[in-house]
């Protein structure tokens, strides 16, 4: 299969989900999510993968007036997050970024940001969006040390960004809508083995020291845990937690290996002639 943006749909009352799909030859298929969150002063939580960008920016079109955008969310800065960034910020002028300065830092070597847009937020702060607030938050598990998740106080959803996400074995399952839909087996092996490849120190942390981590995800009460990697979760707080916990004493799964990127190449080539 491509990598595909797939029809937005309603997580929550107020959060719509702008799914991708993509294919990880060996592994899965990865839910890249973006998620757009109704405040009076309208979210989008990251921007999408960039070689999708114009299926990214038709979706986010059928939601909302892209140019009614005041808060782009900007969890980390990798490319799956930020790939629609420099476009949403042509399309939406009033459109502020939020996000973290080392996010920002990371990104100016290959792609100049317009400092005046930028919105710094840090962890613990609270970030008005009209008729609520955003509190940040670093995630339990992070690829990126500038990661800052997001609880929407209104409503309690969690946006979590790289955090509980899991490669899931079949394009079908990649685009559930709830993981209620899914076989709970799968999903925590496939967290678990995510956990350790996009962050591989989990498996150096002292696990009592990690529980602390969970911890505070638990006190928060999220009534949804929205993944970018991971089909939306409501009211599964201590599964997914419990599946993170393992994650600590999980052996991580192989490196893709040239011999398999081989096999996978041949495989692509065209037929002789
Ligand atoms: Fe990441
Ligand atoms: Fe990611």
């Amino acid at each position: 299969m491509e990598p595909m943006v797939l029809e937005p749909f309603a997580a929550t009352r107020d959060v719509h989900v702008i799914p991708t799909l993509f294919p990880v030859p060996n592994v899965g298929v990865i839910p890249m999510n973006a998620f757009v969150l109704r405040a009076a002063e309208p979210v989008l939580v990251d921007t999408g993968a960039g070689v999708l960008s114009e299926q990214f920016l038709d979706a986010l079109s059928s939601i909302m007036r892209i140019e009614d955008l005041a808060w782009i969310w900007l969890t980390h800065e990798d490319a799956d997050h930020t790939g629609s960034l420099e476009r949403l910020l042509e399309l939406a002028p009033r459109a502020r970024v939020a996000t973290d300065f080392f996010a920002v830092g990371r990104m100016l070597p290959a792609r100049p940001f317009p400092l005046d847009r930028l919105r710094l937020v840090t962890p613990g702060e609270r970030l008005p969006a009209g008729d609520r607030e955003l509190v940040a938050l670093r995630p339990p598990l992070f690829d990126s040390p500038a990661t800052l998740g997001l609880l929407d106080d209104s409503s309690g959803v969690l946006f979590s960004s790289d955090a509980f996400g899991a490669p899931l074995p079949t394009a079908q399952e990649a685009a559930a809508t709830s993981i209620a839909d899914l076989d709970p087996g799968v999903v925590a092996a496939a967290q678990a083995a995510w956990a350790n490849v996009d962050s591989p120190w989990v498996g150096s942390v002292d696990p009592a020291v990690f529980a602390r981590s969970l911890d505070a995800v638990r006190r928060l009460e999220p009534t949804a845990i929205l993944s970018s990697h991971l089909p939306p979760a409501h009211g599964q707080t201590e599964t997914m937690l419990a599946n993170l916990a393992a994650a600590v004493t999980t052996t991580p799964p192989p490196a893709t290996t040239q011999a398999q990127l081989d096999v996978l190449l041949a495989g692509m080539a065209p037929a002789a002639v």
